[in-house]
């Protein structure tokens, strides 16, 4: 199949750039280094030319945290909005959408309200569609799970609020094979996949788990009021975009859901997260 992978230079993109070239697709990489900036592209006329002879679009551009030039309206919504508009003009048989758990009903942020807003036109596409919604993903290439591991490795690890909230950590390979069978098989077709592992764990857990994965003993865990937090935030939110309010604010409110359609679609459950990390 002729492929168009979005943020290929990704993490998520370039483990998909690997498998899918492994099975001998032939994938158009895309990412501001090969010529594709979002920002440049928000009609569906910019998006006509590149889509010509690809049959399925696999969209992974996203951003955790907004700043100067990167915005969470230009690249979750109106480039994404562009490009399934001009997929169903020419003939894209079918569109995977990364999306996020979070991107629902509830969602209160502009991180998720931009990507559901993206999610629901896809839904409305006369294009065969998955959308992805993933919990965190974790594996190697990951920054964000680099940063899981150095906090693991402290003897005393600092977490915002109790550290009781939920996260249900999605290895990489699991996200992969999702993506996979979406290509391959109509068993997702017109679906909305939670991309999840096995089981949630509290976040405090979650960097024990990863602790006990390196061999070392369970840590102290020091909680840091979230309301010290929202304050520094919003004294040091724009040097430290990352943690901003609204990101601590999904961090609080937990990222789970049931495993039932992943374990579905792979015919089998994903990994735990103590099976993840030996992988
Ligand atoms: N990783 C997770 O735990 C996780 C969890 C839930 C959802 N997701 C979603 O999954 C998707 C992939 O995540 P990831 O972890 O692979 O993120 P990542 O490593 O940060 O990769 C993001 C990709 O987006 C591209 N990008 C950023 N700005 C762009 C722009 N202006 N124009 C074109 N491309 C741009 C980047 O390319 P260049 O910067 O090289 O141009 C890169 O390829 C994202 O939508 C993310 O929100 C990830």
């Amino acid at each position: 199949m002729r492929i168009l992978l979005t943020g290929s230079s990704g993490f998520v993109g370039s483990h998909l750039q690997q498998a899918l070239t492994d099975l001998d697709h032939q994938v158009t990489p895309c990412s501001r280094a090969t010529g594709f900036d979002f920002n440049q592209l928000l009609t569906a006329e910019a998006w006509l030319p590149h889509l010509e002879g690809i049959d399925v679009v696999i969209n992974c551009v996203g951003i955790i945290a907004e700043n100067r030039t990167q915005h969470f309206e230009q690249l979750h919504r109106l480039a994404p909005i562009a490009l399934f508009t001009a997929c169903q003009q020419c003939g894209v048989n079918k569109i995977i959408q990364i999306s996020a758990l979070g991107a629902d009903e509830n969602a209160f942020t502009p991180y998720q309200i931009t990507r559901k807003a993206a999610d629901d036109f896809l839904r409305a596409s006369s294009v065969d569609w998955t959308i992805i919604q993933p919990s965190l993903i974790y594996g190697e290439g990951s920054e964000s799970f680099k940063l899981f591991r150095l906090m693991a490795k402290l003897p005393l690890i600092s977490v915002p609020g109790k550290g009781d909230y939920l996260v249900q950590p999605v290895h990489i390979s699991d996200v992969v094979k999702v993506v996979l069978e979406s290509i391959t098989t109509d068993k997702a077709s017109q679906k909305t996949i939670a991309a999840v592992g096995a089981t949630a764990v509290s976040y405090k857990d979650w960097l024990q788990v990863i602790r006990n994965s390196m061999g070392k003993k369970p840590a102290l865990i020091l909680p840091i009021p979230f309301k010290l937090l929202f304050l520094m935030s919003k004294a040091m939110g724009t040097l430290f975009p990352l943690f901003s309010e609204a990101n601590l604010k999904m961090l609080q409110a937990g990222n789970s859901a049931s495993a039932a359609n992943i374990t579905q679609l792979l015919g089998s459950a994903p990994a735990s997260v103590e099976e993840g990390l030996q992988l």
